[in-house]
């Protein structure tokens, strides 16, 4: 069997961070997965390089759009490259083979009569790329996305008949009920389809960063639409438009993407493919978004998550392990030291680390580490009847990308084995002169290590490898074959003792969290003594959930028709100084406020006063004598945190 496998192609605007990390984690689990079933693999990733918002990006930064995405693009690849993520290909969607593909798409659309020429007016979001119909912007002016301010663009375009494919579209829905991954994502885009479909402009005058259309539309004012030209890299990847080369391996299994631009992949891209006269990939998989400590993640917030950093202090297959585990797939997940903590002690180094411990440690004793399986049926086979229904159920929570499950059923492997070493006490059964029933207690957890170890091998690749290496065995399509699908037993071996996988942590490694162990550790010692009823307290994490910060005023005006109300302008550290809308106008002049400091909630959501967006709410002490602001004793950073 063939399997194609895709991340999508990432913006070269920034920095990956860990949701990135996160979607190419799953992408490579399931395509190292499918490669140790034997199955003919092609695994595909890379960089989105075209669009307004790149030019954008390379113009602030100072540098040439090209050498910019060269150098973000790189970033990229570096990462996984050190992160070992087996992809195949890395694709830019700057390389001219790619280019020439979008072009061969665009005039088979076009041939095919899915592409004309009209005029476009419409409210353009330049970070998501993207056009909304007034009726779905916040406030008239945001956008429904990212909340940004949407821009009206007017414009010549060529548009994409989509609207002919509403019909198509929900038929395939209907037929397909695992297209869209998880399930509960389908009605979300098939009510999206159902109020209706516009045509898209798929192409743009109002920049030249992009791909021209074909020489024969005779057109050099017009540029791909970003999206186009990004969707058709899951082709032009496999050749088309050049050589077909890999196209056997299309139509791809699944293409993993985030929630956000599920419609993207599950609208627009099948239509597209519709109208090229290609099949449809066989699964769509739209993950949730993470925050961090219950923050959305934003350079300009400056709390996002590196994943080198993580792995750094915790260990990329730690990392892995914490993502894939702790967040249910296509819900939202939150990167919070404190729980990956709990996750590395309970699961990694008490479920599964100390059942190797314990088993170099009792072979060493009473073995001189010899392992032989002979035995393991005649005194465990209940054991083994257990361990074989667990892995017998386990591969249909890949199938369907929920890591989460997927690896809670195989951690029942290993309570198995230590409810197994508990019940038959090896220890015992040696005083009491029954060594052949000890040593196959002893082979029964290795057989369990090793057959896990397969199982995990797709999500922590190098630590099965070395739990392998112990156990003398390799893990490879072979041994899947023997020990899983045939449930076959290991050979006897000489166990190799080896360093403890899973040292546990005692404290946060990374250092902002460093800072936060030190107020929480006090504050837990009082909350036990306190004789204040429990109810009304909150906790340390849920106290952090708001971010406070030092802000520095620099503008104040009254708004017009409010006794109350001040616009203010507030550096709070970001690139841009927030717009707060403050009721202290009869307190305050705008003389006392100006280059003051003020402590501000700065996660609060966005919302309007006197039809002013306000992106904040300053910290106040209130009383029938009047108002005082908080602010700090001395002079701090703009930005600076609170608590
Ligand atoms: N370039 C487009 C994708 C084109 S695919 C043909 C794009 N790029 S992106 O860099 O902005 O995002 C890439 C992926 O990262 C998306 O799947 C997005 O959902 C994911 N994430 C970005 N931020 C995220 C989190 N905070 N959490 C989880 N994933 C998030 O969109």
């Amino acid at each position: 069997m063939k399997n194609y496998i895709t991340t999508p192609i990432y913006y070269v605007n920034g920095e990956a961070h860990i949701g990135h990390a996160y979607t190419t984690f799953i992408a490579d689990t399931v395509a190292r997965h499918s490669r140790l079933k034997g199955n003919e693999t092609f695994f595909l990733t890379g960089t989105d390089e075209h669009g307004q918002k790149i030019e954008e990006s390379a113009k602030k930064a100072g540098k040439d759009t090209q050498a910019f995405a060269d150098e973000i693009s790189k970033t990229f690849k570096d990462l996984w490259d050190g992160f070992d993520i087996s992809y195949d290909k890395f694709i830019r969607t700057t390389n001219e083979d790619h280019k020439k593909g979008v072009q061969k798409a665009f005039m088979t659309m076009h041939d095919n009569g899915d592409i004309y020429k009209g005029n476009y007016e419409g409210h353009y979001c330049i970070s998501c790329e993207t056009f909304f119909p007034e009726t779905q912007l916040i406030d008239g002016e945001f956008c429904p996305d990212c909340g940004k301010p949407t821009n009206i663009v007017k414009e010549e375009s060529y548009f994409f008949k989509l609207s002919a494919y509403e019909d198509k579209l929900l038929q395939y829905y209907e037929d397909h009920q695992d297209f869209i991954l998880p399930k509960s994502r389908r009605n979300e885009v098939i009510n999206f389809v159902k109020g209706g479909l516009h045509d898209l402009s798929v192409t743009r005058t109002t920049f030249e960063w992009g791909v021209k259309l074909p020489s024969q539309m005779n057109d050099d004012k017009h540029f791909m639409y970003v999206w186009l030209d990004a969707l058709l890299n899951y082709i032009t990847a496999l050749g088309y438009g050049k050589d077909d080369k890999n196209m056997d391996f299309w139509p791809a299994s699944i293409h993993m993407v985030g929630k956000d631009i599920l419609r993207f992949h599950a609208i627009y891209w099948p239509a597209f493919l519709m109208s090229l006269g290609l099949p449809l990939p066989k699964h769509i998989g739209a993950h949730g978004w993470w925050t961090r400590d219950g923050e959305k993640m934003s350079k300009s917030k400056g709390n996002v998550v590196l994943p080198q950093v993580v792995a750094d202090a915790y260990g990329l297959e730690n990392l892995r392990y914490f993502m894939l585990r702790e967040v249910p797939f296509g819900q939202d997940g939150d990167f919070s030291q404190r729980a990956f903590i709990d996750r590395i002690n309970s699961d990694l180094s008490n479920d599964l680390g100390n059942l190797l411990n314990r088993i170099i440690g009792m072979s060493g004793k009473y073995s001189e580490f010899n392992i032989d399986s002979k035995d393991v049926i005649k005194y465990h086979s209940k054991e083994l009847d257990a361990m074989a229904s667990v892995i017998d159920n386990l591969e249909p929570f890949l199938d369907e990308l929920r890591t989460h499950r997927y690896l809670e059923e195989l951690w029942k492997l290993f309570s198995i084995g230590n409810k197994a070493i508990e019940e038959h006490a090896p220890w015992v059964k040696i005083k009491e002169d029954k060594k052949d029933e000890a040593l196959a207690t002893v082979a029964l957890i290795a057989n369990i290590l090793a057959k896990a170890s397969i199982m995990l091998s797709c999500i922590m690749p190098e630590t099965t490898r070395k739990i392998s290496q112990a156990l003398n065995f390799t893990i490879d399509t072979q041994s899947y074959q023997k020990l899983i699908l045939d449930k076959k037993l290991l050979d006897a071996f000489v166990i190799e003792k080896i360093p403890p996988l899973f040292p546990r942590v005692e404290a946060p490694l990374m250092e902002q969290e460093q800072k936060k162990e030190e107020i929480i550790a006090p504050k837990m010692q009082t909350k036990k003594e306190s004789t204040v009823e429990e109810d009304n307290l909150i906790t340390i994490d849920q106290f952090f959930e708001i971010s406070l910060r030092i802000g520095t005023i620099l503008e104040a005006e009254a708004v017009p028709k409010s006794k109350k109300l001040y616009k203010l302008s507030v550096d709070v550290g970001e690139k841009e100084p927030r717009q707060i809308v403050a009721g202290i106008r009869e307190f305050y002049s705008i003389e006392e406020l100006i280059d003051t400091q003020v402590c501000v909630v700065s996660n609060l959501k966005p919302a309007k006063l006197m039809g002013l967006l306000s992106e904040g709410m300053l910290l106040a002490a209130k009383d029938e004598d009047g108002l005082s602001l908080m602010r700090p004793e001395k002079q701090r950073k703009a930005g600076s945190s609170v608590g």
